[in-house]
């Protein structure tokens, strides 16, 4: 099992899921500096390798399976598996990026199974989704809302998402698509305890659900921990002065913004998922985080891309939600450290003044 990116700040809860649930799996960690994994290498038994996504020269390696863990801009990665027939499992593609693998591989078919579980969460988010919709017989709707710790860590890697929050994109809603502005549309749904304003972000399951589940509207939106910040985002987009957060001159406050207070902070995730006239409502929490909660996602889609969770491995491209047995998606989430509260929404959402 080769996780390239296997030793940065997902990648490493990654690999520590893996050996805790699958003490016989051969694995080895991937990157340009190989010597920063020594000590996680030690701790899972894993072999390093030396594998740079940016240089020209070809890429060539046999494995079980390769879990993206690193952003691939020009799918060197995806291709050399595509081509060597490797299940392989992507976690770090936003919507467009997913579409350019979606076109790639209408190209070049896969033979062995690929799993895009670059939904929010290393795809948890669409999981629940799927999940809730299966106890309602459907879904209508599929709404989210993300409580982002600012106390959190990510990884430099995950600068290039951030700097994609200021793009319009493309939802579903009323069965209709529609480009929106990011960080609007604010809302205040209850997460940890109390109102929070989240604004919409774009991420890959807002492609997906409508596609899987036949949702007719799905919206993802996040909040910041303080709520002043979310608010300063919200002013900047609305005042057309996002964009000045981007590039070259901001990137160190990116990377602050993006480490966190380094003591580490805690995942919350709502799912609202509705049906006729029910609905069922999943608020989840990870105490150890969003980098654990993106493992688990990743893990997860791991599993399904090998058949190691019972069901036979998917056949070509698979998302997330179109897991065999969504039944049991709640149980695994469990199993791997994540607590939830599933109850019937007792309209705790209310629309932001
Ligand atoms: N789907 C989701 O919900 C979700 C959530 C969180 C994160 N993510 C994505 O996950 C990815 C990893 O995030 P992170 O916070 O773990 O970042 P990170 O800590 O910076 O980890 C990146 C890892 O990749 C390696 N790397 C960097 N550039 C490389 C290259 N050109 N070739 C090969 N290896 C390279 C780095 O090691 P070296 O520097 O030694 O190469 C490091 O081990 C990001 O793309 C992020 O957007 C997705």
């Amino acid at each position: 099992m080769v996780l390239v990116g296997g030793y940065g700040v997902v990648g490493s809860e990654v690999a520590r899921l893996l050996r805790a649930r699958h003490s016989a799996l051969s694995l080895a960690l991937a990157g340009r500096t190989p010597g920063r994994g020594e000590a996680l290498a030690r701790e899972v038994e894993a072999e390093l390798l030396t594998v740079d996504l940016s240089s020209s020269a070809p890429l060539d390696f046999s494995a079980r399976a390769v879990v993206a863990l690193v952003n691939d801009p020009t799918d060197r990665l995806l291709r050399a598996c595509v081509r060597a027939g490797i299940p392989y499992v992507d976690i770090t593609r936003w919507t467009a990026r997913m579409q350019q693998a979606l076109a790639l591989m209408a190209v070049e078919p896969p033979r062995a199974p690929v799993v895009l579980a670059s939904g929010w969460m290393g795809g948890v988010v669409p999981l629940v989704g799927a999940a809730l919709a299966r106890e309602l017989g459907g879904a209508t709707s599929v709404e989210t809302s993300i409580l982002y710790d600012l106390a959190d860590r990510a990884g430099e890697d995950s600068i290039e998402f951030m700097d994609r929050m200021g793009l319009p994109f493309e939802i579903v809603e009323e069965g209709r698509r529609r480009l929106v502005e990011p960080l609007t549309g604010a809302r205040r749904p209850e997460l940890a305890g109390r109102p929070r304003r989240v604004l919409r972000l774009d991420t890959p399951e807002q492609l997906t659900l409508p596609l899987v589940l036949g949702a007719r509207t799905v919206s993802t939106r996040i909040g910041l921990t303080d709520e002043s910040a979310t608010i300063a985002l919200q002013v900047l987009q609305g005042l057309g002065l996002f964009h000045l957060f981007r590039g070259e001159r901001f990137q160190n406050l990116r990377r602050a913004l993006l480490r966190g207070s380094g003591k580490g902070g805690k995942a919350v995730i709502r799912v609202e998922v509705s049906h006729g006239s029910e609905s069922r409502d999943a608020t989840l929490v990870d105490e150890r985080g969003q980098a654990h909660l993106t493992a688990v996602g990743a893990t997860l889609a791991l599993e399904r891309a090998l058949g190691l969770d019972g069901a036979p491995p998917p056949v070509g491209v698979a998302f997330p939600e179109q897991v065999p047995a969504p039944e049991r998606v709640l149980a695994a989430l469990r199993s791997c450290g994540v607590e939830f509260e599933v109850r019937p929404e007792q309209n705790a959402l209310v629309q932001a003044a």
